[in-house]
């Protein structure tokens, strides 16, 4: 089983999903349109439901396209290699998924007018999904004791996982006067009202929905309606990627010691 990781300017990336060059290309070579949607998280703070969110926002509510093409090509993370060439591929506008720290992001998005939802999610909870995570996810190395890994976490060790730890990721999206770097908090689940963060995320792409459309993109994207919907709950990704025979990419979705 592949588990070596490489180091791409001081954060460490697992060889089978990344490569320098790709990076590289990320950072250097992307070319970001201005009416590109980014997607950006720290790992397992809701990336992949901030694509179904983002995806039915872009399709006025109807599921059709969720439910036909997978996550992974609606919403490409571009730095890794097969997602470059993806998200190069795509017709505008793009939705485009990323974990990168601001540092290492494309170039060309600090010249244009894309726009970013940056998700945050409790770093308790991050852990507690990453551990899961990284049992299943062929990529990165056996996470092995809890307490092990809780400590690695916290030491902001890239090995494990990839892309680096929480503490190298989410604050760099920080704007200096502690608001997000691009717009207020657009989202942070578990969202005490998912309805409402949703209107405030149309608000923010300048894409008002009437309110059927609206029930529409609440309605497709709970934890209920993506488990079933096999374009996003990786069932079809390829088992050399992800063994979800014990268990499941989309596991608890929820917060506190509840979803431990
Ligand atoms: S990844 O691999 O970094 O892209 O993972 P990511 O999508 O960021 O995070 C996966 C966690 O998000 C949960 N999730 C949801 N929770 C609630 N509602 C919905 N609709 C939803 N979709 C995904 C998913 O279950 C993972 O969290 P845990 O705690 O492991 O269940």
């Amino acid at each position: 089983m592949f588990k070596e990781y490489f180091q791409y300017k001081g954060i460490s990336f697992p060889e089978l999903i990344y490569s320098a060059q790709g990076l590289r290309e990320a950072e250097n070579g992307f070319r970001v349109r201005d009416d590109d949607i980014f997607n950006v998280t720290y790992q397992k703070s809701g990336t992949v439901w901030m694509l179904e969110i983002l995806s039915l926002i872009r399709s006025n509510g109807d599921p059709s396209w969720c439910r036909t093409v997978p996550n992974w090509e609606r919403g490409p993370w571009y730095e890794t290699i097969l997602g470059l060439r993806m998200a190069q591929g795509n017709r505008s506008p793009r939705i485009i998924s990323s974990h990168l720290p601001i540092q290492l992001f494309a170039k060309s998005f600090f010249r244009s007018k894309a726009k970013v939802v940056y998700t945050v999610r409790n770093p308790k909870d991050v852990l507690v999904s990453l551990y899961h995570f990284a049992q299943i996810f062929r990529p990165y190395k056996e996470p092995g004791r809890m307490d092990q890994f809780l400590e690695r976490f916290l030491e902001g060790d890239g090995e494990c996982r990839g892309g680096g730890g929480w503490h190298c990721s989410a604050p760099t999206w920080r704007a200096p006067g502690g608001g997000l770097a691009t717009d207020p908090r657009p989202y942070s689940p578990p969202p005490q009202d998912l309805r409402g963060s949703i209107q405030r995320i149309c608000r923010f792409l300048g894409r008002e929905l009437e309110d059927q459309a609206l029930d529409a993109v609440v309605a497709n994207a709970s934890f209920q309606a993506m488990k079933q919907n096999k374009m996003s709950n990786f069932s079809l990704s390829p088992s050399f990627l992800l063994d979800q025979s014990k268990k499941s990419f989309l596991r608890k979705g929820g917060a506190g010691p509840g979803n431990w």
